[in-house]
């Protein structure tokens, strides 16, 4: 059982992602080491950390051995409000680099043909969601909210929901066909848990339902799952006693009144865009996926198309009547609704007041006289649109030449996912696109393309941020793309422009930004010279529309809101509970 952590207050919240945001090392000397991140999501739960107790759960990132773990996890726990969840190195693996990675982030961005189905990374996306149900469920006291974070763990909700409502037969159900799929994939076994062949997508049938998957009216009455009926009879006498015509809401009620574990409420949030159902529906487990994040409370996305492409999938898929605000299921209700997350511009904002970074950006500027600067800041991902961006660059020097030698473009690309293929092609594709374009344009003293393949420090990013002239972000889909925020509130005094791809969600918010198609090579490059030539007011004026937006939905904003939000909901349906 858990230890309790940190000061009592009265609401509990529990964040689930699937990085803790703390990396652990170990030295020669066997002593670990911790050290806390600065993402975007621990800015985010700043303020809710302010009015609740909190504590985080998450996938260290790497196993630790048995007889370390007491040490590790007390610190964890202690220091940072954080507790483990292992996972062994194989189904991290195939949940992280494999279903994650390698299929719901393309089908997600709209790159289904990047999309490789493989039954047993499915079997491990399961395994390790119910790794994490397993140590939330355990963590979990009545009155807490869990809010779970992202597409590393979308069947976590309903695992969750079965194990603190007592119906665990399911879970263990999964787990003894998990064993004995362990030592590699058994064909059969496959075909049992997933009524399908071994690394085959079923068709879906004409109507867009699924074809030998029980259909959502057949399931019975305790609301068993679907995806977890198999030839396997459910063990007997785990199943709790309801008197007749209880609705399934009122018996999870019971049992978990009787477990001392009633009013959970659990959160989703997707930061991702959730593609249109036409897309979505080609995920060979497009249901099980669904009924995953179904059994919650609050299901966020960053825009409202992400939100209603949900909705529409639920009823395409599941064949489920949705309200323009949420979906009934199994007597609860999950609401739906947008909530786009920020960052929290004063870090940039003081940070550049650093004396570190004022000096760098001198430094830089002496560096890059007489030259404008163009940045770009991403993850080397096939989503971020690279190789559109330096195509349009190119084609930008070729139609105006005379801007040879006097604008450069520093492309920082954090390494990322690099045990994924396609993450490997695209870094040659990459690298062969700015040899040729540095080949062409440059001279000895002169590159158009800087193009770092690393991770930078806060300080120089915000120094980079700072010294630009423009910001080019050109993602192909992106749920929402911070970057942006982060050089609007590096750009006070420069006032920069703000060059847009619409296929990212700040797009929906980022009034004041030059929107372009990135598919669009042409207008990518006629946006460029736009924000080159752009006259100083009318750079001020956009500037100040973007950053009055950055500053007033901010990260902390976000995460406060959706809490809040989680907060007020009973789960009932708005006309009461049904049954
Ligand atoms: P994603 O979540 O897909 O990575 P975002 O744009 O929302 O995209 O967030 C990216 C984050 O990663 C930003 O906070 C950005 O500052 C950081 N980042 C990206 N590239 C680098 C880099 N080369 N060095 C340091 N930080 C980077
Ligand atoms: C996106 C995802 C996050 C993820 C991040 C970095 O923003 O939505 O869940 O953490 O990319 O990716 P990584 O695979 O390094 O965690």
């Amino acid at each position: 059982e858990f230890p309790e952590s940190g000061e009592k207050k009265e609401q509990r919240l529990i964040v689930v992602s699937n990085r803790l945001p703390v990396t652990i090392s170990k030295d020669a000397n066997g002593e670990y080491h911790f050290k806390m991140s600065s993402g975007g999501l621990v800015s985010a739960l700043s303020g809710c950390k302010k009015t609740m107790s909190f504590t985080w759960i998450g996938w260290p990132g790497k196993d630790i051995p048995m007889a370390d773990r007491e040490t590790v996890n007390r610190r964890l726990l202690e220091e940072y409000n954080c507790y483990p969840v292992y996972l062994s190195d194989e189904v991290a693996d195939r949940h992280y680099n494999g279903f994650s990675n390698s299929i719901l982030w393309p089908l997600f961005h709209y790159h289904p043909g990047e999309m490789n189905f493989d039954a047993a990374h499915w079997l491990a996306y399961r395994e390790a969601n119910m790794r994490f149900a397993e140590v939330v469920s355990n963590f979990c006291q009545s009155g807490d909210m869990v809010w779970v974070q992202d597409y590393h763990l979308m069947l976590l909700p309903m695992l969750l929901r079965s194990m603190i409502s007592g119906e665990s037969a399911q879970g263990e159900m999964v787990r003894k066909e998990l064993g004995r799929v362990k030592e590699g994939v058994d064909d059969e076994v496959v075909k049992d848990v997933l009524g399908m062949q071994p690394g085959v997508a079923s068709a879906p049938g004409e109507d867009g339902q699924d074809e030998g998957v029980e259909m959502l009216d057949d399931v019975e009455e305790e609301g068993e799952p679907l995806e977890i009926k198999t030839k396997t009879p459910p063990p007997q006498n785990r199943r709790p006693h309801f008197p007749r015509g209880l609705s399934t809401f009122q018996k999870q009620e019971m049992v978990a009144k009787e477990k001392g574990k009633d009013g959970i409420r659990i959160g989703f949030f997707l930061h991702t865009p959730f593609p249109s159902s036409e897309i979505y529906r080609v995920l060979p487990v497009r249901r099980e996926i669904l009924l995953g994040v179904l059994q919650c409370d609050l299901i966020g996305f960053h825009t409202y198309d992400y939100a209603r492409h949900f909705l529409s999938s639920c009823t395409r898929i599941l064949g489920l009547q949705t309200q323009p605000n949420g979906i009934e299921f199994e007597g609860r209700y999950a609401q739906v609704g947008t909530y786009p997350i920020g960052i929290e511009p004063m870090q940039f904002v003081e940070g550049l007041q650093q004396e570190k970074v004022q000096n760098r950006l001198k430094a830089l500027e002496t560096r890059f006289q007489g030259c404008k600067v163009i940045i770009g800041v991403d993850r080397l991902d096939y989503i971020k649109g690279i190789p559109q961006k330096l195509h349009a660059l190119e084609v930008f020097l070729t139609q105006h030449p005379e801007w040879i030698g006097k604008v450069v473009l520093v492309q920082l690309a954090i390494p990322s996912r690099q045990d994924v293929e396609e993450y490997q092609n695209l870094r040659a594709c990459v690298n062969e696109l700015v040899g040729r374009i540095n080949g062409r344009f440059g001279t000895v003293e002169f590159m158009p393309i800087h193009f770092l393949h690393k991770s930078v420090p806060f300080e120089e990013l915000t120094a980079m941020y700072a010294l630009a002239d423009a910001c080019l972000v050109t993602s192909t889909r992106d749920g929402m793309n911070l970057v942006a925020y982060e050089y609007i509130s590096s750009q006070s005094k420069r006032h920069g422009s703000m060059v847009l791809s619409e296929f990212a969600g700040a797009a929906q918010s980022l009034n004041g930004s030059i929107l372009i198609n990135p598919w669009d090579v042409q207008s990518t490059a006629d946006a460029i010279h736009a924000a080159l030539e752009m006259g100083p007011e009318q750079r001020k004026s956009n500037w100040e529309k973007l950053f009055n937006y950055v500053s007033k939905y901010t990260a902390e904003a976000w995460g406060t809101t959706f809490v809040n939000e989680l907060t007020r909901l009973s789960g009932l349906p708005p006309a009461g509970p049904a049954g």
